[in-house]
């Protein structure tokens, strides 16, 4: 069991995370901060404490407005910052238009966890994903084993669910990764796509695969045109804790993280979506996948897409 989580922002998907955390008795002590008023993340740990006797777990679950709550964190997960949502004329922002204000939210949350949580594994939700947890990377100058985006664990469930409906077979026995940044340009990778360890093209027409995997680029988009307020938040939460639970089990699972390249696929200091494996010292090796010309040409517009917002994450100083 863990000693202690510490997770940042106690909107829809920090409320599911804490919940989730203790329905399945994964770590001792929970730390819950959120800065809205009146005191917001204390209700939501009481709603959530008040439970455990129900859930039969005892799980210490501690919510404030400031950052003590997470002292001596093993793990912080971050979700702090405003998620998108549908305009009064239907249209809805794109993940990099959250840049500016969540940019601010972020630089908080680095020094909140700087200061009491120096040591955790640092795993960050918050949009536009691949800026934010560089941003958190170069305040708070972790090596780059021990922080990491939840982005390729969501976006890869979403291509396996919808193959999974197409093929009309279970989702345990669909096998997916999609890599890249976590935005539009994100890259489902047909060719390591399996159902049953057999070609996907065995169960879906490739037509249809084309479909999925342009559903798939835009699923979180499709959420927050549905929801209206907010954007998929049972999905991501659950995301990040398979990357808690590969870590703390030292399960060295692989799985598609948002991870800080150090030359891998051709890319330096930027976090982008690869196949890692995970154990119990972070992020251990990046896995090299053969790609088709078409998805590493994908790949690269998708890295590129990366460079461009973290460049203007280098300019607001
Ligand atoms: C999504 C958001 C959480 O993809 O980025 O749904």
């Amino acid at each position: 069991m863990i000693n202690k989580i510490g997770v940042i922002g106690g909107g829809n998907i920090g409320g599911v995370v804490v919940s989730e955390i203790v329905s399945r008795g994964l770590a001792r002590n929970v730390g819950l901060v959120d800065v809205k008023p009146p005191e917001f993340a204390k209700g939501k740990c009481l709603d959530i404490a008040e439970a455990t006797p129900v859930m039969g777990r005892d799980v210490n679950i501690e919510g404030s407005k400031t950052y003590e709550v997470i002292e001596g964190a093993d793990f912080i997960i971050n979700t702090a910052g405003v998620p998108r949502a549908v305009r009064p004329d239907g249209t809805f922002p794109s993940r990099e238009e959250l840049l500016s204000i969540n940019l601010k939210i972020t630089d908080q949350v680095a020094a909140g966890i700087k200061k009491y949580a120096p040591d955790a594994f640092v795993i960050s939700i918050a949009n536009p994903l691949d800026a934010i947890v560089y941003r958190l990377f170069k305040k708070l100058k972790f090596k780059p084993n021990k922080i990491m985006g939840m982005a390729g664990v969501l976006d890869s469930a979403r291509y396996k669910y919808f193959v999974a409906r197409a093929a009309n077979v279970s989702v345990e026995n669909v096998e997916a990764v999609v890599l890249g940044g976590h935005g539009d340009t994100m890259v489902p990778i047909r060719s390591a796509c399996r159902v049953y360890g057999l070609p996907v093209e065995q169960f879906v027409s490739k037509t249809q695969l084309a479909k999925i995997e342009d559903r798939t680029r835009k699923a979180g988009g499709e959420v927050v045109g549905l929801l209206g307020s907010g954007s998929a938040f049972v999905s991501p939460a659950v995301s990040a804790l398979e990357m808690v639970e590969a870590i703390a089990f030292d399960k060295r699972k692989i799985v598609p993280v948002a991870a800080c390249l150090q030359g891998e696929y051709g890319v330096k200091d930027l976090f982008v979506g690869v196949p890692a494996i995970l154990g119990k010292n972070g992020v251990e090796e990046i896995i090299k996948i053969k790609l088709t010309p078409e998805e590493r040409a994908a790949f690269k517009n998708s890295i590129n897409a990366v460079k461009k917002t973290c460049a203007a994450v280098d300019k607001a100083k």
